[in-house]
């Protein structure tokens, strides 16, 4: 007997079915009610008492292996039949998924860095509760300037002006910090979130973007600021790109300007986008006040300085034709899924 469930156990351990009906062979010859193993059953009854013991183990165990044997491999093929029964196709197409996009302000954005860093900016930026201080009085803001004004400003907390606090309306508040913490040379561009009470409309928004620009070192003069400007223009719109600027007032620059291209859109001929003028402004700019050094403990006689500032949602739209601010913050992904798509 021993030697029959020898041979056995090796044949059971052996057993590899190709198919369920090889199985179903291996459990009516092993566990059927007429296989093997009950056969050995009715065998052990006649075995002497004081052989039963050994046996009756070898025999459970020959039982469990067969029994095992026969579960698994059971498993492995009703796996295989509910696979093979599914209407899976391998030869179906793959289903397409969507990869995020980049928002056309962060692309903007990113290539706005990606200029100036050529040319030796670094980036900084501020906090968007802003101090009266940084915001306006750094800056050269007269005490009754209308830009303090409730109607652009959403003030958290106003007292007497000086200690007032409030979202920052402009991006020039990180000029006043950076000149403030550090030693010149400075030569920073600093992009944020900006802030002014106005009715939210296709043109004008209660936030919107900036980037602001400085540049402070001893002998920097109105030409660094246009070659740098126009530089930046060659960039960002293509070679050719016109510049011109007209003279402006900024409390915090003297002399001051704005900076105009040729459109973007109609290249200089004509078009709705630039009224028709062949121009559009583009940013502001100006050599920084010798006050607003002062104020940031920087010594006017020694250094000079220009400044820039200009809205990121004005660069995009003359980039891509985007007619309607709202739709930078509505989060529309019909709009947003035709800007550039993330390589990963
Ligand atoms: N802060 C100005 C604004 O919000 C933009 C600006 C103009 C920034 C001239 C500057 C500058 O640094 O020199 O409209």
């Amino acid at each position: 007997m021993q030697v029959q469930i020898d041979q056995y156990t090796a044949e059971i351990n052996a057993f590899s079915p190709a198919n369920a009906d090889e199985l179903e062979t291996f459990r009516i010859k092993f566990l059927g009610t007429k296989g093997i193993v009950k056969d050995l059953f009715e065998q052990f009854k006649t075995v002497g008492p004081e052989e039963k013991r050994t046996f009756g183990k070898v025999l459970n165990q020959f039982k469990q292996l067969a029994e095992a044997k026969y579960n698994d491999l059971k498993e492995n093929f009703s796996a295989d039949q509910s696979s093979q029964k599914s209407d899976l196709d391998m030869t179906l197409p793959g289903d397409n998924f969507q990869v995020g996009s980049r928002h056309p302000l962060s692309l903007v954005r990113n290539e706005i860095i990606d200029i100036f860093k050529r040319l030796g900016f670094n980036v900084a930026e501020g906090p968007e509760i802003e101090d009266d201080w940084h915001n306006f009085s750094a800056l050269n803001f007269p005490e009754e300037h209308p830009a303090r004004d409730m109607q652009d400003t959403f003030f958290i907390k106003k007292n007497t002006g000086k200690d007032d606090i409030a979202l920052r309306t402009h991006t020039s508040s990180v000029q006043v910090r950076m000149m403030e913490n550090g030693k010149p040379p400075f030569r920073a561009i600093m992009p944020g979130r900006v802030y002014r009470n106005e009715a939210i409309s296709a043109r004008a928004h209660c936030f919107f973007h900036q980037v602001e620009g400085l540049y402070i070192d001893e002998n920097v003069s109105f030409a660094d600021l246009k070659q740098t400007l126009y530089h930046f223009v060659q960039e960002l719109y293509g070679e050719g790109t016109k510049v011109r600027f007209r003279p402006s007032y900024f409390p915090f620059t003297e002399p001051s300007a704005e900076m105009d291209v040729s459109c973007t859109i109609c290249k200089g001929a004509g078009c709705n986008m630039c009224k028709y003028s062949g121009w559009v402004e583009i940013l502001g700019c100006g050599m920084v006040d010798p006050n607003v050094l002062e104020n940031c403990g920087i010594d006017s006689k020694k250094y000079t300085g220009f400044a820039f500032g200009m809205g990121m949602e004005r660069i995009a739209n003359l980039k891509y034709v985007i007619r309607d601010l709202r739709l930078f913050s509505e989060n529309d992904e019909r709009f947003l899924k035709q800007f550039q798509t993330e390589i990963i």
